[in-house]
């Protein structure tokens, strides 16, 4: 399950509990999904997703920009699937299709809905107002383990006016949504300049005792190069700012990372450098991100960016061994392609 560009999406998760505090994960596959610059209709991969399926598959997902590898631009969403924990994966199909637009889709978040078995797909069209003046939010939906989706349904107009994090929320399995909390960037909807407050793209956790934590890019570096956490008490209502964490621990390039929490342990994942995307590196804390252990498991050293984590859930002996991290990942640029990890948690059991 995992975050990006501005919203969290609530839906209801399964309660993990508190199992075992040794953890020594280590990387045990690694494979390149998509790599850019390939021949085809594919100029640059970015923005990978992933998630668990209620029926024990893996699904990634990638913004395939068409012309360059500018945000704007037309694009395909591609996915790949793999029903084997990550051994293997099917081709790429390209689930949604933006035509030519200058401004075309660009992928929000990718949720599933334990209760009714669906998984939903948010993106946006139109996001930066270039050459078009109306920003959509829109979703597509899968019934059937991500083999076929949804016609694109609008759930939205508009995406967000001002910059922050925006809440929207749905009570009824997607059918229609509204918006909840938000945290307003400073200046409000006008032009930033370093170190303002600037919540960017984040990453909404349940915890086990019910709360919504959400982790969330500190786009101008307000108050530290760190991540900024907010915290939910009222199911995603409200994200009041005097509880607001700059995590010192969390160093970020201002990025979007990603977070994860299973059987009562919360992952962290980033390029972990104040300066520049390089580092991506996987952490882990005991006490819901109060503090980190310090050791940390350094995933590739070069360049990367954008990560998502996510783990299956369905064979206990098997599922609560293993995370997964999909990232950006180059050797000059870290949009070079997009690689996954199969990390092991117990490496030493
Ligand atoms: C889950 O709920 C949504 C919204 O009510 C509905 O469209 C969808 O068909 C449901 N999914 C399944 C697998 O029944
Ligand atoms: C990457 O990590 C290494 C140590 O593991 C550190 O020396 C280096 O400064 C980091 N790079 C950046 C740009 O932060
Ligand atoms: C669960 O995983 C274990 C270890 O790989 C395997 O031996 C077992 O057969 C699996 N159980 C089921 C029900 O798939």
């Amino acid at each position: 399950m995992c975050r990006s560009l501005f919203w969290i999406f609530l839906l209801s998760l399964l309660c993990s509990f508190a199992r075992n505090n040794k953890i020594r994960p280590a990387v045990v596959d690694e494979q390149l999904l998509w790599v850019s610059g390939q021949a085809g209709e594919v100029n640059t991969y970015r923005i990978p997703l992933l998630t668990f399926t209620p029926r024990g598959s893996l699904l990634a997902f990638a913004e395939a920009r068409k012309m360059s590898f500018k945000d704007t631009g037309a694009k395909f969403i591609a996915l790949k699937r793999s029903t084997d924990r990550g051994a293997t994966w099917s081709p790429t199909s390209f689930i949604v299709d933006d035509g030519s637009m200058a401004d075309g889709l660009n992928l929000g978040s990718v949720l599933v809905d334990e209760e009714n078995g669906s998984v939903i797909l948010i993106y946006t069209v139109c996001f930066h107002h270039y050459h078009c003046k109306r920003s959509n939010t829109m979703m597509i939906e899968s019934l059937d383990d991500g083999y076929t989706w949804s016609a694109p349904l609008v759930c939205g107009h508009g995406t967000v006016a001002g910059d922050g994090v925006f809440c929207i929320l749905s009570d009824d399995h997607g059918e229609t949504w509204r918006y909840g909390a938000e945290l307003k960037s400073i200046p409000y909807d006008q032009p930033k300049k370093d170190l303002d407050f600037d919540p960017d793209e984040c990453q909404p956790v349940e915890l086990n005792d019910g709360r919504i934590m959400v982790n969330i890019r500190n786009n101008k570096n307000y108050h530290c190069h760190c991540r900024m956490v907010a915290c939910s008490l009222d199911g995603g209502e409200s994200l009041p700012v005097e509880k607001l964490v700059f995590d010192h621990t969390l160093e970020d390039p201002a990025v979007a990372a990603s977070a994860l929490e299973k059987d009562g342990v919360l992952f962290f994942s980033n390029p972990a450098s104040q300066q520049s995307r390089v580092n991506l590196t996987l952490r882990w804390s005991l006490n819901h991100g109060k503090s980190w252990v310090k050791n940390t498991l350094k995933i590739w050293p070069g360049p990367s960016g954008y990560s998502c984590l996510a783990s299956l859930k369905m064979n206990k002996t098997e599922d609560n061994r293993y995370i997964y991290v999909i990232f950006e990942k180059g050797n000059r640029e870290y949009y070079e392609s997009i690689a996954l990890v199969k990390v092991d948690l117990y490496s030493d059991q």
